[in-house]
């Protein structure tokens, strides 16, 4: 009994997920982890080395041998690694377990990693009450988001001219300012990997375009939160969440390691099992 699992992406995500699996032994078998930072100094013959801390060390594997052994690929690396790996994981009858939800914003990816044979599972991540949104899908109005990050947590490589000058003013103002404000598609172009919750939210509605959000720069932030407030037949809502970042990836929550970790082990039959 127990599923093996493979990790893709060993960031900060991936270990804090990696530890916390190493203690169901009996229910979740860690067979290796794939990482293109690893498998790069590795060279083109992966996996001969091994990574992880010294109390849970595993594997390094290629995509082929990950698919073939796990029953289990859980993303945990980028929107481009599951654009790049998940439909050959899917297609091979493989499970996929899915952090990087700006990826499925692109409907012909979601489409393509729902057609199976493989099974698409999407992890809760940052944020709770994705269960009630997705019971009151179709009767939805409106749903806002609104983000408020550390300014370093929103910085990366491919941030347009205006976000990063917004960002680096919040920097050096000490104030906070607004950086984005529009659809879900656009915050996940803008902020692929930072604003996954965007799309969490619009996938759990079957409408991407019920969604609006805003992305707020705060120097003063000690904490990474998310207001979400919902409107539709069902009532109106307001979830409020304040996050601990992921000590090793401020633009990350800890939360999200936890809730793919808790996932996994529904998956491996560990109850108990709301749905
Ligand atoms: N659903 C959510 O609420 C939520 C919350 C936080 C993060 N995330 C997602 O999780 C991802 C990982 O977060 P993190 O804090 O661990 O980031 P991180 O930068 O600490 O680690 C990411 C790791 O993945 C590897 N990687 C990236 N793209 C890859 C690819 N194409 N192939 C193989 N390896 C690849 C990198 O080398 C790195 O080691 C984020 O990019 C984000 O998309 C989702």
């Amino acid at each position: 009994m127990g599923i093996d699992v493979a990790i893709l992406g060993y960031g900060a995500i991936g270990r804090s997920v990696h530890l916390l699996l190493a203690q169901h032994p009996q229910r979740v078998r860690v067979l290796g982890v794939l990482d293109r930072a690893a498998l790069a100094k590795e060279g083109p013959k992966p996996p001969r080395r091994s990574a992880g801390p010294p109390e849970a060390r595993v594997p390094v594997l290629d995509l082929p041998t990950a698919i073939k052994r796990a029953d289990l690929v859980i993303e945990c690396a980028s929107p481009s690694a599951v654009r790049a790996h998940g439909p050959e994981i899917i297609a091979a009858d493989t499970d996929l377990l899915v952090a990087s939800l700006g990826a499925l914003v692109d409907a012909r990816l979601g489409a393509q990693l729902h057609a199976g044979p493989g099974r698409c599972h999407l992890s809760t991540g940052a944020i709770g009450g994705l269960d009630l949104i997705r019971a009151a899908a179709g009767t939805l109005e409106a749903i806002e988001l609104e983000t408020v990050k550390l300014p370093a947590a929103l910085l990366h490589p491919g941030l347009s001219g205006a976000q990063r000058e917004d960002i680096e003013r919040a920097q050096a103002t000490g104030s906070p300012v607004l950086v984005f404000s529009g659809s879900v598609s656009d915050a996940v172009a803008g902020f692929p990997s930072n604003i996954n919750v965007a799309a969490a939210l619009g996938l759990a509605a079957g409408d991407l375009s019920v969604v609006r959000v805003s992305i707020t720069a705060d120097p003063t932030a000690t904490l990474t939160s998310h207001t979400i407030t919902v409107r539709g037949e069902t009532g109106n809502h307001r979830f409020k969440l304040r996050n601990f970042p992921d000590p090793a990836n401020p633009a990350s929550s800890a939360l999200t390691a936890r809730a793919i970790a808790s996932g996994v082990l529904r998956l491996a039959g560990v109850g108990p099992h709301f749905i």
